[in-house]
């Protein structure tokens, strides 16, 4: 049946306020799990060098800004890289393949975060998958004056987890006891 007449409702739009804080973080525990981040991205011509390689900058945009998305969700607030500790470039990467970047909370400190970072190439045509990169990063979050703030505790009951959550935290004393002995 056709109606003959259209009714329309207003719809009263109200302006969203967003806060740089999203939630009262520090108050709960996560899973890594919790806050995993995928990034996909198809590799074109103008992102590879004359060799045919994809640029290794290319690349580490990419996971920046994976590794940004699964420390915001961890910590429920903007967050920010404070340091790339480590990047392993294992095999190429060429145009016309789908880059996929796996981002999870490896460990956090008190306002601090590390994540790794998972690179791995597909050729869509074949179906052939390789890793190609691993990195490790280190972000803060921060608030809303810019200023870290604490983040969400790392649930690690998951004995997987918990591997990860001792190497980050042994990677953390191992860097600043460095960082003590040049400074000394
Ligand atoms: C991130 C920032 C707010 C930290 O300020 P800060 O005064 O150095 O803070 P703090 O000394 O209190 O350190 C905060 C945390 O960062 C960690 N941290 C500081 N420098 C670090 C480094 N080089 N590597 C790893 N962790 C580091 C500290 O160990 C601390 O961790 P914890 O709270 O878990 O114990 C400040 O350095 C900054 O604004 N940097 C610029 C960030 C940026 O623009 N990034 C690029 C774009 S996103």
């Amino acid at each position: 049946m056709v109606p003959t007449t259209l009714r329309c409702r207003r719809i009263e739009v109200k302006p969203r306020v967003y806060s740089l804080a999203m939630n009262d973080a520090a108050q709960k525990s996560k899973k890594p799990a919790d806050s995993v981040a995928v990034m996909s991205e198809l590799m074109m011509p103008h992102q590879v060098n004359n060799l045919g390689h994809v640029f290794g900058g290319e690349v580490l945009s990419m996971v920046d800004r994976a590794a940004a998305v699964s420390a915001m969700r961890h910590a429920g607030r903007a967050s920010v890289t404070v340091s790339i500790d480590r990047v392993e470039f294992v095999e190429p990467i060429y145009t016309g393949e789908l880059v996929t970047c796996t981002a999870r909370v490896n460990f956090v400190g008190r306002t601090s975060m590390e994540i790794g970072v998972i690179v791995d190439a597909e050729n869509l045509l074949t179906g052939e998958k390789r890793h190609t990169n691993t990195c490790l990063l280190t972000f803060v979050a921060i608030d809303e004056n810019h200023r870290p703030c604490p983040v969400a505790r790392l649930d690690v009951s998951d004995p997987e987890d918990a591997r990860r959550f001792r190497e980050g935290k042994r990677r953390r004393e191992v860097r600043e006891a460095l960082d003590r002995e040049l400074q000394a």
